[in-house]
């Protein structure tokens, strides 16, 4: 892996104050694992707790409104969870797409408002079984980022992260094979060049999600223009966590 490894873990609507004892342990186990940035985006509640917590990991959201503010009842602005602490927001899941039919141009205006707070972006982009059957898998995720991405960002390479999360690998104990991994992201990384200029493009990192566990992560940070990985179930614990960022670790040059 050419660039730092990137391992987020996504906490989704799992975690109360008892699981802060699981981001300090995360902390300190990355304290111990510095070729890693490893990050948390656990649920806004958290978000403040958490990053008083932490000396050595980032601390991030897993949405947040496009507007600044004002009648949005239950919704959350960028601001306000940079204030809380928050260093990144993760934006355009599936399970937003899905679950509150969130639309490409709806992630765009989110990434637009995040980067203006000065918050980093995590991309996510990925397909459903059936356009993977139908063999249109790449087309459908460069359509998807076309649409969700927006058309310029500052310091492109430091303020944005792309994981690719085939829908169908998330949660199901299925990961995509290595050589459907290794095709997409070099299918991501043209387009990046193509939107954001061969330096820039070239830079941002791609990471890979669904179903990563440590007895896959090895073999998935083998892969080229895999930046590292966004997780879901395996980052609730520090010991699995820690364990697929430890596989991230060993693929980095001494
Ligand atoms: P799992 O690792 O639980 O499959 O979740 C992946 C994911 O959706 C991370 O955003």
């Amino acid at each position: 892996m050419a660039q730092r490894p990137y391992i987020v873990g996504n906490w989704k609507m799992h975690g109360t104050r008892a699981m802060l004892s699981e981001a300090r342990a995360i902390d300190r186990a990355a304290q111990r694992l510095m070729k890693v940035e490893v990050a948390i985006a656990p649920p806004y509640t958290l978000i403040h707790p958490a990053h008083r917590e932490a000396d050595q990991i980032s601390v991030g959201a897993q949405d947040c409104h496009h507007a600044d503010g004002g009648a949005h009842t239950g919704d959350i602005s960028a601001a306000m969870i940079a204030d809380a602490g928050a260093k990144f927001v993760i934006l355009g899941h599936s399970e937003r797409r899905q679950g509150h039919s969130e639309t490409d141009a709806t992630v765009k205006a989110k990434a637009e408002a995040a980067l203006e707070a000065g918050l980093r972006v995590i991309m996510c982009c990925g397909e459903s079984a059936d356009t993977r059957k139908s063999g249109n898998a790449a087309a459908f995720v460069e359509n998807q980022l076309r649409g969700s991405l927006p058309e310029t960002i500052d310091s492109a390479s430091e303020r944005l992260t792309v994981a690719y999360e085939p829908i169908w690998a998330i949660g199901t104990g299925d990961t995509a094979t290595p050589r459907d991994i290794g095709d997409m992201h070099a299918a991501i990384r043209a387009l990046l060049v193509e939107l954001y200029g061969e330096e820039e493009g070239r830079e941002i990192r791609i990471i890979y999600g669904g179903s990563v566990k440590p007895d896959n992560a090895g073999e998935i940070f083998a892969v080229a223009e895999v930046g590292g990985a966004l997780v879901g179930g395996a980052s609730l614990t520090a010991d699995s966590f820690m364990s697929i960022a430890l596989a991230a670790a060993e693929t980095v040059d001494a």
